[in-house]
């Protein structure tokens, strides 16, 4: 079979995909809110009233201890003054890379409104008793399966699988208080936080939040100045 020609087929069937369907939004750049936290809960909300699929998910991206990046898709699970919440195993190579490098990039597109929203900033893990209060709002199965550890391991086989969840499933149905060690809830606080959004002529608008202030992170005297960038 010849390479080129099948490299061609799929290049020109990548080509007559539309990019940038969806409907794009009026975006006014003059009567945002102060704080990006409001303006993302705005645009969330009007995310899923449009019918925007899975918005709660998004990719995270962290590095390595060596600079190298990674990235993955999870789910924000809240968003206050503490940051953007997710949650992962400290034991996976996220967690690990967390703790090695306690900073990440979240980055959220929503194809039916056409916009993109980028954050970036420090990680940390939130209380125990955060950390708890996820773990044991999941279903067993989900207990179970976070109890397992190894996320991303070499598996041998499907059945290495079965077998340990039927057995971590047992320990979680006979101890319903069981807590997993490495389960942790994450907060990334944003020092710089994105707002991208279409435009039918091309014309996209960018706006961008910068943090400033030397308090502490979720303190009152923090403030955010604001920016268009150049698309
Ligand atoms: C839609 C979607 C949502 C996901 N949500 C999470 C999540 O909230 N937390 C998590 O640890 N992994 C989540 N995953 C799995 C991760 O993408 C990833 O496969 C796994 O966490 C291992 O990542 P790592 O090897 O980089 O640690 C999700 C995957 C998908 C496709």
């Amino acid at each position: 079979m010849d390479t080129r020609l099948v490299m061609n087929a799929f290049e020109s069937r990548l080509k007559s995909l539309k990019t940038l369907a969806g409907a794009h939004q009026t975006f006014d750049t003059d009567t945002v809110p102060a704080t990006p936290h409001a303006l993302f809960e705005q645009w969330f909300d009007a995310a899923v009233e449009a019918g925007v699929s899975e918005p709660q998910v998004m990719t995270l991206s962290t590095v390595d201890a060596d600079g190298s990046p990674d990235a993955r898709s999870v789910v924000l699970l809240n968003m206050d003054t503490k940051g953007w919440h997710f949650a992962a195993n400290a034991t996976s190579p996220k967690g690990r890379q967390l703790t090695q490098r306690p900073e990440a990039a979240m980055t959220f597109y929503w194809p039916a409104t056409a916009q993109q929203i980028r954050l970036r900033g420090k990680v940390r893990r939130l209380s125990d008793e955060a950390c708890r209060a996820d773990f044991m709002g999941r279903p067993e199965r989900s207990r179970a399966s976070i109890l397992i550890g190894r996320q991303s391991e070499v598996l041998n086989s499907q059945d290495d699988l079965r077998h340990a969840l039927h057995e971590q499933l047992a320990r979680v149905t006979a101890q319903p208080e069981l807590m997993s060690p490495h389960w942790g809830m994450y907060a990334l606080t944003p020092h710089q936080v994105e707002f991208w959004q279409s435009d039918a002529e091309r014309r996209f608008t960018r706006l961008r939040y910068v943090r400033v202030g030397t308090g502490a992170e979720t303190g009152a005297d923090v403030s955010w100045e604001r920016s268009l960038l150049w698309p």
